[in-house]
């Protein structure tokens, strides 16, 4: 049956319509191990980010979509609205959170398995990388309840899984879900949790956000979807679970026990190390009849697209904004692996950069390296960041330096106390101040006359 809320499918079809190019269907046979890594990693290299839907996957009677968010235009897409716009929708739209509502019409009920019936390893789940601890469901989105019983949390943690109805999960001490299972476990009571495995791109992107604890991420999906998020309730949870998902998996994250997980290929393109992470515990598994399996590659540009778009981007806009009114623009660059800010402002009194980069390194705990230019620099574009920093910084004029800062544990350079690159998340910050100094005569950037550069129609000297 068709129906009008959106969906995976419904996102799919406004892909296929509206960029077509975006949009390849593999027909080629897949394996599950590795092969989708290599391939969309190889398509990377051309710099070529298509969303990859495999069709035919060796084992499995279902396809597999990946690479949703390796560019601005397929998120920007996910949002309906352009590439540029992105940041400011995404601050607007959190601004005015639409509340969920309940259906009987649950497409995720269509197949319901419970106890003995579930099996995890049924599901086609991928082997990613060569040295990863086994198969990892790398694109589920989270969802907990808050204590307060109303809101619920979502975030998006690896599930390594290592048997019939038991997995791995990581969390990362710092995120709210961390939170959430460190207030059960004070309680010696297990966590629930039902994990999402497709939904419309604009549920995980929903995951990502870095608003309060105790914020009903459900109203802030519905925010981003522009309607309300359909629930159904759950079979085993006291929260109910969104009715357009492909698969919803349910269960609890046992209290007090850990396992040893990973190693796994993180963000940073580097192997996480062998760690005793959280069990989770499968009660009940139901899903469409033909259901897609939505995997995120990890270590790969998709995965540093959702993490880092729009939610960081947007937020870390949103307080410079509010203390340095002339920002123009913020950007993660995706090869930064989330460690690198860039933002150009309209520079007005001397000194503005050092205090915009202040700003910046403390209002994100990721960002590492951020760097400030004025506003005829397109920060979208590292070239020209680099070609700020090198006619425009002096060294021990223009950079601030704040070495035991805390930012990621994964971050391979980190460091303790007393240990060099041991993983404990302490970082040395560095800012640059790539700005021009005002009330000098300093140089100006080389130009062709404006009206011969905007009538160059390159297209119409190359070769047909
Ligand atoms: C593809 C992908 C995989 C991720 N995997 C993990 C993970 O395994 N563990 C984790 O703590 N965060 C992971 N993250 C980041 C969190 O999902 C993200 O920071 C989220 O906002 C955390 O939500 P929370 O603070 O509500 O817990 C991942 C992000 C993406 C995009």
């Amino acid at each position: 049956m068709k129906r009008n809320t959106k969906d995976l499918r419904s996102y799919l079809a406004q892909v296929a319509q509206m960029a077509p190019a975006l949009y390849l269907k593999v027909k080629h046979r897949v394996s599950l191990h590795y092969e989708m890594t290599a391939f969309v990693k190889k398509l990377g290299t051309e710099s070529l980010y298509p969303i990859a839907y495999f069709e035919n996957v060796e084992k499995s009677d279902h396809p597999i979509v990946s690479n949703l968010f390796a560019n601005r235009r397929a998120i920007a897409l996910a949002l309906d609205c352009r590439p540029d716009e992105i940041n400011q929708v995404y601050i607007e739209r959190l601004d005015n959170l639409i509340q969920p509502r309940m259906t009987n019409d649950a497409p995720v009920k269509e197949v319901v398995k419970r106890g003995d019936e579930v099996d995890l390893r049924s599901l086609p789940v991928p082997k990613h990388h060569e040295k990863d601890a086994g198969p990892y469901i790398s694109a589920g989105v989270c969802i907990t309840k808050c204590r307060d019983g109303q809101a619920v949390n979502m975030g998006m943690y690896r599930l390594m899984v290592s048997g019939p109805n038991e997995g791995g999960i990581f969390i990362n001490p710092l995120h709210h879900g961390a939170e959430l299972l460190r207030q059960a476990e004070m309680k010696k009571e297990p966590l629930e949790m039902a994990i999402v495995v497709g939904h419309h791109p604009a549920l995980a992107i929903a995951s990502q956000n870095n608003e309060p604890l105790g914020t009903d991420d459900y109203a802030l999906a519905g925010a981003l979807l522009g309607e309300p998020l359909l629930l159904v309730p759950a079979e085993t949870l006291s929260f109910p679970v969104p009715a357009m998902a492909e698969i919803v998996i349910e269960g609890k994250i046992l209290p007090g026990v850990r396992k040893e997980e990973a190693p796994f290929g993180e963000y940073t393109m580097c192997y996480g190390m062998k760690r005793r992470s959280p069990v989770f515990k499968v009660k009940a598994i139901t899903h469409r009849n033909d259901y897609i399996f939505h995997d995120v590659i990890p270590s790969s540009r998709e995965h540093l697209g959702l993490w880092i778009i729009p939610s960081k981007e947007a937020n870390l806009y949103k307080k410079i904004k509010t203390v340095f009114p002339t920002v123009k623009e913020v950007c993660l660059p995706l090869n930064g692996s989330g460690y690198h800010a860039y933002v150009s402002i309209e520079k007005v009194r001397d000194g503005d950069g050092k205090n915009v980069l202040l700003t910046l390194l403390g209002s994100e705990y990721m960002v590492k390296h951020a760097v400030v230019v004025d506003e005829d620099i397109d920060i979208r574009k590292d070239d020209e960041v680099l070609w700020a920093i090198s006619t425009r910084v002096q060294a021990d004029q223009d950079l601030i330096i704040v070495p035991r800062a805390r930012s990621s544990v994964l971050d391979p350079s980190s460091y303790g106390l007393e240990s060099l690159f041991s993983g404990e998340g302490m970082v040395t910050k560095m800012g640059i101040d790539a700005t021009k100094p005002l009330g000098t005569h300093f140089p100006e950037k080389v130009q062709v006359p404006d009206h011969v550069w905007k009538k160059t129609d390159v297209k119409k000297y190359l070769p047909k």
